[in-house]
C-alpha cells in the first residue's frame, strides 16, 4: 500500500523532542499529524498508508519509562517507522536500540532512525539553541533521503535499521534531584496538571512525590512564575559533572 500520511509520536517535557520530531514530519512531505504522548497515552492505531515518527528524549542513556509505557497503547499493521533519539549534548548510548524494540513490539517496522541534538533540559546552557539552523538542514535532508528510499523500496521489503547500542541496557535509576516550588509559587496548579507522571499534588503544588519525579523539567518549564527550580547544589554538581563529556558539539547521525 502506498503512503499517504506522516504521523509524529513524541514524549517531550521540554520541547526539543517536539521540535525535533515535527519537523521531521513536516519535512516528509505529506499530511502530517501530531501525537503529543508527554502527559498523557493515547490509543491510536495506524496501518500501512501512514509512516510514523516515534521520537524519545535521552534519559541516562535510556527511553524515559513513561514514554515506553504509552507506547504500549499503540497498535500498528504493517506501519513504517522512523525512530528518533533526542539527546543533550553528551550521549544516546541504548536508547535508539530500546526504542526500536518498543516500536517493534507494538507492529512498526522501523527503516530508519536518527540521534539529534536538543538544549540539555537539566543544564540549559549545554546545547544551547539547539537544535539550530543547521540540525534543521540535517532532518530535512534526512527526510528527502526517507522519501528515496520509499520511492525506490515498496514498504514492505525495506530493511530494519540497524542502530547502535548495547543489548544489556545501560541501567538507569533517575538522577538524585527533584525541582519543587519556591517562594514565588501562586498554586495555579499548571505543574499539577502538567507533570507526566502525577508527582506534583494538585491541591498542594509545593510538593514534589520525588519517589514518582522523573526530573524531566516540564514543571520547571512550565510554570508562569518560574518558581520551580532544582536544589542549588545538586544542580552545580551535575553541571560540573557533565561539563567534559558536553564540551565538543555533537553532530546528528542517522542510520538507514
Ligand atoms: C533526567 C534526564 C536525563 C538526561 N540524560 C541525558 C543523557 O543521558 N544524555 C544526554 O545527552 N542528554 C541527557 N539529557 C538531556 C535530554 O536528553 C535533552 O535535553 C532532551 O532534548 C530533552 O528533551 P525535551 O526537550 O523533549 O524534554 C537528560 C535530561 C534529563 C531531564
Ligand atoms: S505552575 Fe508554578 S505557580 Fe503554578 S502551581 Fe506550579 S509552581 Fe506554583
Ligand atoms: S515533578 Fe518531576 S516528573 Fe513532574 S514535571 Fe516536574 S520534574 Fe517532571
Amino acid at each position: 500500500m502506498d503512503i499517504s500520511r506522516a504521523a509524529a509520536l513524541y514524549f517531550s517535557p521540554t520541547g526539543g523532542t517536539k521540535k525535533t520530531a515535527e519537523r521531521l514530519a513536516s519535512a516528509l512531505g505529506w499530511d502530517a499529524q501530531f501525537h503529543d504522548l508527554t502527559v498523557r497515552a493515547a490509543d491510536l492505531s495506524f496501518g500501512p498508508d501512514t509512516l510514523a515518527v516515534i521520537a524519545a528524549p535521552v534519559f541516562g542513556g535510556r527511553v524515559p519509562w513513561p514514554f515506553a509505557q504509552r507506547l504500549s497503547h499503540i497498535e500498528a499493521r504493517g506501519t513504517p517507522a522512523v525512530i528518533l533519539a533526542v539527546y543533550g549534548n553528551r550521549a544516546y548510548e541504548d536508547a535508539l536500540l530500546e526504542l526500536r524494540g518498543l516500536a517493534e513490539a507494538r507492529g512498526f517496522k522501523v527503516m530508519a532512525a536518527g540521534a539529534f541534538i536538543a538544549r540539555h533540559s537539566i543544564v540549559p546552557e549545554i546545547a544551547e539553541g539547539r537544535p539550530d539552523g543547521d540540525d534543521l538542514y540535517r532532518l530535512d535532508e534526512f527526510a528527502q533521503r526517507i522519501r528515496q528510499r520509499l520511492d525506490y523500496v515498496s514498504p514492505e521489503s525495506l530493511p530494519t535499521a540497524i542502530v547502535p547500542g548495547n543489548r544489556d541496557f545501560r541501567k538507569y535509576d533517575g538522577v538524585p534531584m527533584h525541582p519543587s516550588a519556591g517562594r514565588g509559587c501562586v498554586k495555579c496548579g499548571r505543574c499539577a496538571a502538567e507533570c507526566p507522571v502525577g508527582a506534583i499534588p494538585a491541591d498542594d503544588p509545593s510538593k514534589t512525590d520525588e519517589r514518582r519525579c522523573i526530573t524531566c523539567m516540564r514543571c520547571v518549564a512550565v510554570c508562569p512564575q518560574f518558581a520551580r527550580s532544582l536544589p542549588k547544589l545538586k544542580l552545580a554538581a551535575a553541571r560540573l559533572g557533565l561539563k567534559k563529556s558536553c564540551a565538543e558539539r555533537k553532530e546528528p547521525e542517522t542510520f538507514m
